[in-house]
């Protein structure tokens, strides 16, 4: 299996109940390393950027301004299989059907305020992790 890395945003509605380092234990028990880390608040223009994928989806206005709140910790996680691996831990987007144990499960507010953003394939981790770091950034 291939050493990955993804980027991994902790959401404001995380961040604003301090539950960075629980967050954190989730993903190192799963066998993901954080080799970059960084806590910034996002603009709107810049959570706009990040989820313009999104642009045409209903919920997309109220998630952009969800990610402007608070501050977010934008992280790059490394690991075997760490995309899919990332996933697996944050659990499904609606926190109703996360499975137990999951971050989502036992953090999420709502399907909005879901607690984390997870890359969902190596090609968009790549996109994502230059969206928010430099290599230099990146200490594996
Ligand atoms: P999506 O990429 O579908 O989920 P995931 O974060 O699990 O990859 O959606 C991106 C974010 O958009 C999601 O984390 C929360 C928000 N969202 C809503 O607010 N309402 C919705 O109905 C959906 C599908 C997503």
């Amino acid at each position: 299996m291939a050493v990955e890395r993804t980027l991994s945003i902790i959401k404001p509605d995380a961040t604003r109940r301090n539950l960075t380092g629980k967050i954190n234990a989730v993903f190192e028990d799963a066998g993901l390393r954080i080799v970059a880390q960084k806590r910034i608040r996002l603009t709107d223009a810049q959570a706009g950027a990040f989820y313009a994928v999104h642009k045409d989806r209903p919920f997309y206005g109220s998630l952009v301004s969800s990610m402007t709140t608070d501050p977010v910790v934008v992280q790059v996680l490394e690991g075997e299989n760490a995309v899919l691996k990332h996933r697996e831990v944050m659990g499904a987007t609606n926190p109703a059907q996360a499975a137990e144990g999951t971050v989502r499960a036992q953090f999420a507010e709502s399907i909005e305020a879901n607690s984390v953003h997870g890359s969902d394939s190596a090609e968009n981790a790549a996109i994502e992790i230059a969206f928010f770091f430099s290599q230099i950034e990146i200490v594996g």
